[in-house]
């Protein structure tokens, strides 16, 4: 039975997990670095880099200790080469590459986004179900991402949209800050969503067009003027109320373009993936609405929605199996890339 050790280290969250041949998630440490830049209503990329360095050595070592393993016997390394910031990802790399030639083992160089859609194959990645056969859809969701794919095989995403401006995530956190409440938003949004109403305020919702891309920066604006109306009004900002109204319109978005995928595809499996695919109204409504079309869903669990490195363990494995690794004399010319590749 093969092992591969992962490492993740693109924005906020140092991490590194043991993965075992079949899925099987044998560790998963995450070192947040949520309460350091909360302060800032954001992540601060030089802050971000600072400290994987600092966590990077401790994360591993107890991957490996919580994984009953030892280095010597993990067959490869699995590692994030992008998209991400710049000098946090130069830390994983830098780290997973040193360990591979040290070792002597092959290095897998893995696409963050595409170890999110395929996070539901690691064993108990997905919320119920068996994981979805190829080809299948997936939105990918996340607070650097929003986008369509079409996935043919492990790694092998077609881009089919993607959002002109803001991540669906972005929407969330910078919606959050202008509310006052806490970094990150979309948890709280989340929540506070429970006790307001939908239809409490209209917000935008640009479906009609652009065919399968997203667009959110319209969304931000009009809360952005919403509450200054209800300052010049003298109301008190219904945090509840503007909070589900918000999220419903994100919602909105993002189901109408799945089902619209859908439509032009033909394909009926969608995988739901990444931080904002935690979203409950999301998960409750893409389930109603895909199923009554007949749609396969497939939720990624909760804790392999957000940052996390069993996922890009587990996509590390499905590459090696196809022969992507690097071996370790191959590594020299392996480098970070920070923006999104639309296929590979
Ligand atoms: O995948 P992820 O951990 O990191 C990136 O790759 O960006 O996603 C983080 C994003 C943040 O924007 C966060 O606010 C959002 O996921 N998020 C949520 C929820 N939980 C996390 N958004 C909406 N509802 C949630 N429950
Ligand atoms: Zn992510």
């Amino acid at each position: 039975m093969r092992r591969v050790l992962g490492i993740e280290t693109s924005c906020d969250e140092t991490a590194a997990a043991l993965v075992h041949e079949g899925g099987e998630v044998a560790a998963n440490v995450i070192a947040s670095q949520i309460p350091i830049h909360a302060r800032y209503g954001g992540v601060v990329p030089e802050l971000a880099s600072r400290n994987h360095l600092a966590a990077i050595r401790g994360v591993v070592t107890q991957a490996l200790q919580e994984g009953e393993t030892s280095l010597d016997e993990v067959d490869a390394i699995a590692v994030t080469q992008g998209p991400g910031l710049a000098g946090c990802l130069l830390v994983g790399l830098q780290f997973a590459k040193a360990l591979a030639w040290s070792r002597r083992i092959p290095l897998v160089p893995v696409d963050h986004i595409h170890a999110h859609v395929h996070a539901p194959y690691l064993k108990d990645g997905r919320t119920d179900g068996p994981p979805p056969g190829f080809p299948y859809l997936a939105l990918a969701v996340s607070g650097g991402h929003t986008s369509l794919y079409r996935v043919d095989a492990p790694g092998c995403c077609e881009v089919l949209g993607q959002t002109l401006d803001d991540a669906a995530g972005e929407a969330f956190d910078k919606a959050a800050k202008m509310m006052g409440l806490p970094y990150p938003g979309g948890v709280v949004i989340d929540r506070l969503s429970d006790d307001g109403s939908i239809d409490a305020f209209s917000f935008p919702r640009p479906i009609q067009h652009r065919g399968l891309d997203f667009s959110f920066s319209g969304l931000k604006t009009a809360l952005r003027y919403t509450l200054v109306d209800l300052d010049q009004a003298g109301v008190e900002w219904p945090l509840a109320d503007l909070a589900a109204s918000y999220q419903e319109a994100i919602v909105d978005c993002l189901v109408a373009k799945c089902l619209r995928a859908v439509r032009v595809t033909g394909l009926k499996a969608l995988v739901i993936a990444g931080g904002v695919a935690c979203n409950r109204r999301l998960r409750q409504r893409i389930v109603t609405e895909a199923g009554r079309v007949g749609v396969e869903i497939t939720l990624t669990a909760p804790q392999y929605c957000t940052d996390n490195a069993a996922m890009i363990a587990g996509l590390g494995l499905a590459l090696l199996d196809r022969g992507a690794a690097l071996d370790p004399e191959g590594l020299t010319t392996l480098d970070i890339y920070t923006s999104h590749r639309s296929q590979s």
